[in-house]
């Protein structure tokens, strides 16, 4: 109970199995470098466990001040700006307007508006996300950052060559 700070490894979310291999292989990395560590895996949508789940794990076995919340995304999208913002009750820099009228209609997408929480920023974090069929909530007092997506990088770059160069 001396960390005071949680690590959430945060992945989309998918009916088939291969995402959640990658993910917790990826916390499991992360566990073996830094055992200290409070680190879990969650998904947005989908795949359990969710946002609410995974929060509510870290902070029943952690008394933690600080969750920091890693997307493991390529890219940030409507997702990473809006949706888990949205999702962890936490300020965004979104700008709606930027995809007015391009149509976003995600496919499988049944979010809600989260605009109705009045919730203050910064601490204080409570927030129900709502299923056909369930409800989620998580409540934490603490900071929540979010971080950037895994973005542009020389290693992710290696990567891409690899993968080329297994075919060639
Ligand atoms: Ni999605």
């Amino acid at each position: 109970m001396s960390e005071k700070t949680g690590i959430l490894l945060l992945s989309h979310g998918s009916r088939l199995d291969d995402g959640e291999e990658v993910i917790k292989a990826y916390k499991e990395m992360y566990k073996e470098e830094f055992p200290d560590m409070p680190v879990e895996y969650g998904f947005m949508e989908i795949r359990k466990p969710g946002i609410p789940e995974t929060i509510n794990k870290l902070t029943s076995e952690n008394d933690l001040e600080k969750i920091i919340v890693v997307p493991v995304f390529v890219a940030h999208g409507l997702h990473t700006k809006r949706d888990i913002p949205g999702m962890l009750g936490i300020e965004s820099d979104f700008d709606p307007e930027s995809v007015e009228g391009h149509g976003h209609g995600h496919h499988h997408h049944h979010h809600h508006g989260h605009d109705d929480h009045g919730h203050g920023h910064g601490h204080g974090h409570h927030h129900h996300h709502h299923h056909d069929d369930e409800e989620e909530s998580f409540e934490f007092d603490g900071e929540i950052v979010l971080t950037d997506p895994l973005g542009i990088d020389k290693r992710m770059y290696e990567i891409i060559k690899d993968r080329v160069s297994e075919h060639l």
